[in-house]
C-alpha cells in the first residue's frame, strides 16, 4: 500500500490515552496549504518522506496523525511505539527533528507536547521535588531565595567564597554558580567547591539555618560525573547544571548520578532563547520545562518578568507545567497529568531585586526559588545588606505588608529601593 504525505492527516482520528499529541503552530510556506503543511510535518516527524511509499501495513500504523487544525495550529498525534523508553535524546530527533527546516513551512512552533503516562513513567522525575527542596532547606512558606555572585566571571575562589559568605549570612538560601562559571584556570572546580562549601559551613554557624551551594557540573559527561562525586564527597547536597548545553543525553546521565549520591539537580536554561524567543518559530519554553521534569531536575529558571523577554503569560505557564499535578487545555497548553511526578520548583531570575519581586509571588504564589545576582550585589552597601533587602522585600510579601512600607522599618529594603525603586532592568 502506497503512502503518501495525504495520509498523515486524518481529521477523524481521535488520539489515544497512549499517543503522545503535539501542538504546533504552522505558518505554510507560499503554495501550500495549512493542511498540506500540517500533513508534512506529521510525516517528517514520524515514518514519511517526500516520495510516495510502498509499505506494509504494520509500518503504516506507526505514522503519526494530524487530527485538528484551527486558526493557524495543528494537533498531531503520534503511536506510544514510535518512542524508545527512558531516551529523550531520541524524542527530540522525532518531533523536533528535521521538521523545523522543512520547505513546506515558513515557520513552525511546538507550542506543547502532552506526554503519555507510559513514557514518562520510563524516566525518573525529580528526586526531591518542591516539598524535598523545603525539607532540605528547612524553608517552610516563603520562597526559597538564591543569589549568584556577579561580576558573573572572573572571581578567584576566596573572593567567591567571600561573596557568598556575605549573601548567606545576609539570609540567602542558595548560593549560585553563574551558567557560564565552571571550572576555569582563575577559579577551578575542586578550590571553589572547597572554599565556598568552607564559607557555607561558617555562615551555617553564624546564622544557624541551612544553606547550600548550587555548583555549576557543566562540563564533558565524564568531567561532569566525577564533579559530581565530588560534589557529594564534600558534604554538599546540591549541583548545577546548564540542561541545554550539556544536552538531553547528559542531563539523563546527570539524572542517574544525583538519583545513586541522593543531590539534587538545580537546572540553568542558558541557550533556550536560540530556539524558543521568536513567537511562531522553534520550541516553546514550557516544552523544556516539560522535559526536565520528565527527566527530573529539581528546580529549573522559569523567567521572572525581569531583563529577560517572557511575560506573565510565559512566565505563568512555565510554572504551571513545572509544578501542577495536572492542567487543564488553554490557548497554547495542552492538558497534561504528571501521574504522581513530583512537582519543580521554579526559578525566577534574570534582573531581579526587591523593587520588582512583588508581581512575582502575586502571579506564581510562594512556591519559587527567587533569585536575583545584580540585585544582591548591587546593592549600595554590597552583598550582605543586598541580601538582607531581598530577604526582607520578601518577608513583606509573605506576612501581607506593601514592600515600600516594610522598608521604613528595614535600612537595607529602604536602601535598595531608593536605588532602584520599581524599574524593570533592560
Ligand atoms: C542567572 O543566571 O539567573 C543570572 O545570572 C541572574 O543574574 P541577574 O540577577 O544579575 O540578572
Ligand atoms: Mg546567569
Amino acid at each position: 500500500m502506497i503512502i503518501r504525505y495525504s495520509d498523515f492527516l486524518d481529521l477523524k482520528y481521535k488520539p489515544s490515552r497512549d499517543d503522545l499529541v503535539c501542538l504546533f503552530r504552522i505558518d505554510p510556506a507560499k503554495g501550500f496549504s495549512m493542511k498540506e503543511s500540517a500533513a508534512r510535518v506529521a510525516s517528517e516527524s514520524s515514518n514519511g518522506t517526500w516520495t510516495g511509499l510502498d509499505v506494509p501495513e504494520h509500518i503504516r500504523d506507526l505514522s503519526a496523525k494530524c487530527y485538528k487544525i484551527d486558526k493557524g495550529l495543528a494537533w498531531i498525534a503520534y503511536p506510544l511505539e514510535l518512542f524508545e523508553n527512558f531516551n529523550m535524546p531520541q524524542v527530540v530527533s522525532s518531533i523536533m527533528g528535521n521538521i523545523f527546516g522543512m520547505k513546506a513551512v515558513d515557520a513552525l512552533r511546538l507550542e506543547d507536547v502532552k506526554w503519555p503516562k507510559k513514557l514518562i513513567k520510563s524516566f525518573k522525575g525529580p528526586q526531591f521535588g518542591i516539598k524535598g527542596i523545603r525539607k532540605l532547606l528547612g524553608v517552610k512558606k516563603r520562597p526559597v531565595t538564591a543569589t549568584v555572585p556577579k561580576p558573573k566571571t572572573g572571581y578567584y575562589p576566596d573572593e567567591h567564597a567571600k561573596v557568598g559568605f556575605d549573601a548567606w549570612t545576609g539570609g540567602i538560601d542558595l548560593l549560585k554558580d553563574d551558567e557560564n562559571l565552571t571550572g576555569q584556570d582563575f577559579n577551578p572546580f575542586k578550590k571553589r567547591l572547597a572554599t565556598s562549601l568552607k564559607s557555607m559551613r561558617a555562615a551555617e554557624e553564624e546564622t544557624g539555618d541551612k544553606k547550600s551551594y548550587l555548583v555549576n557540573v557543566t562540563a564533558e559527561t565524564n568531567e561532569m560525573l566525577r564533579r559530581t562525586r565530588l560534589v557529594k564527597e564534600s558534604g554538599n547536597d546540591f549541583v548545577m547544571v546548564d540542561l541545554l548545553t550539556v544536552g538531553w543525553a547528559g542531563l539523563q546521565t546527570l539524572r542517574e548520578e544525583t538519583g545513586k549520591l541522593g543531590l539534587a539537580i538545580h537546572a540553568h536554561r542558558a541557550f533556550h532563547s536560540t530556539f524558543d524567543r521568536v513567537p511562531d518559530h522553534g520550541v516553546s519554553m514550557k516544552v523544556i520545562v516539560e522535559m526536565a521534569r520528565v527527566i527530573g531536575t529539581d528546580t529549573i529558571h522559569i523567567g521572572g518578568m525581569g531583563k529577560l523577554v517572557g511575560g506573565k503569560r510565559e512566565v505563568g505557564d512555565n510554572h504551571l507545567k513545572a509544578s501542577s499535578k495536572s492542567n487543564k487545555p488553554s490557548s497554547g497548553v495542552l492538558a497534561q497529568k504528571w501521574f504522581g511526578v513530583k512537582p519543580l520548583m521554579g526559578c525566577c531570575s534574570g534582573g531581579l531585586h526587591p523593587g520588582i519581586v512583588k508581581p512575582l509571588i502575586d502571579l506564581l504564589g510562594p512556591d519559587i526559588m527567587v533569585q536575583a545576582g545584580g540585585g544582591v550585589h548591587g546593592h549600595p552597601r554590597g552583598t550582605h545588606y543586598g541580601a538582607m533587602a531581598l530577604t526582607q522585600a520578601l518577608e513583606a510579601i509573605v506576612k501581607g505588608k506593601k514592600v515600600s512600607e516594610y522598608a521604613e522599618s528595614h535600612a537595607e529594603l529602604r536602601q535598595a529601593l531608593d536605588k532602584w525603586g520599581s524599574t524593570i532592568p533592560k
